[in-house]
């Protein structure tokens, strides 16, 4: 399962990727709003320190817009930025035109904002590059998206549609434990997600019984 990571800063993204092998990047107006610089100076920051790379960035458009023919000049305009951004567009009926257009002209899409297996059938349907499932806000309720994620993997392999699901707005391990054990094609949460991910207090707890056990231990030499 490839890791994504859910971020606008450019420290952050080099750090994880130079330390942690994450494959891409996912972005939204949140992010964007938090690295605290305007849209096109992060957007362009994306296009140049990764330019070097195969890495894909997906770019959200204005959520304002929407009329499909408007998300098309959008997205092309951010499109030709660089080679290595996806536009992300909302799973909404004019956001699926958009889509399905930008995808017959050759750009990468990421549906975003997709809460139902009807919404990813569509989705996969017209090609999409990444279809993005969003669990974490529907699970901070009570929702359990297990099912709804098994059914979409099931639905793109019945299918044989190529479209790679995302599942996106990621929380916590057991959340990344379940994408994967459904076969999710790639998981997005932000930088202390997969940070407390990779630590257990046991691990930490074993740490320091083996360094009692080591200082007081003869360690001789060699
Ligand atoms: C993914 O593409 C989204 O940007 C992201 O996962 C949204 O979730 P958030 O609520 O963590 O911002």
């Amino acid at each position: 399962m490839k890791y994504f990571l859910d971020s606008a800063k450019i420290d952050e993204i080099k750090y994880a990727l130079n330390n942690w092998k994450i494959d891409g990047v996912t972005s939204n107006p949140k992010h964007i709003k938090t690295s605290g610089k305007p849209f096109f100076t992060v957007i362009k920051q994306f296009s140049e320190e990764f330019k070097s790379i195969n890495f894909p960035i997906s770019v959200e458009i204005n959520p304002h817009i929407k009329e499909a023919s408007k998300m098309i000049m959008e997205a092309k305009e951010i499109a030709k930025l660089s080679e290595n951004f996806v536009i992300k567009i909302p799973c909404n009926e004019q956001g699926l035109i958009a889509a399905k257009k930008l995808i017959e002209d050759g750009i990468k899409v990421n549906v975003t904002l997709v809460f139902t297996a009807s919404q990813a059938l569509q989705v996969g349907r017209i090609g999409a590059t990444y279809c993005s499932p969003f669990i974490g806000w529907q699970e901070a309720s009570g929702v359990d998206c297990t099912q709804f994620l098994s059914d979409m993997v099931i639905i793109y392999d019945n299918y044989g549609f190529e479209t790679e699901i995302i599942v996106a707005a990621v929380r916590n391990g057991k959340q990344i434990v379940e994408a994967a054990v459904i076969g999710a094609d790639i998981i997005t949460a932000g930088f202390d997600v997969y940070k407390m991910s990779f630590e257990h207090p046991f691990t930490n707890r074993g740490l320091k019984i083996f360094q009692n056990a080591w200082d007081e231990t003869d360690i001789g030499s060699l």
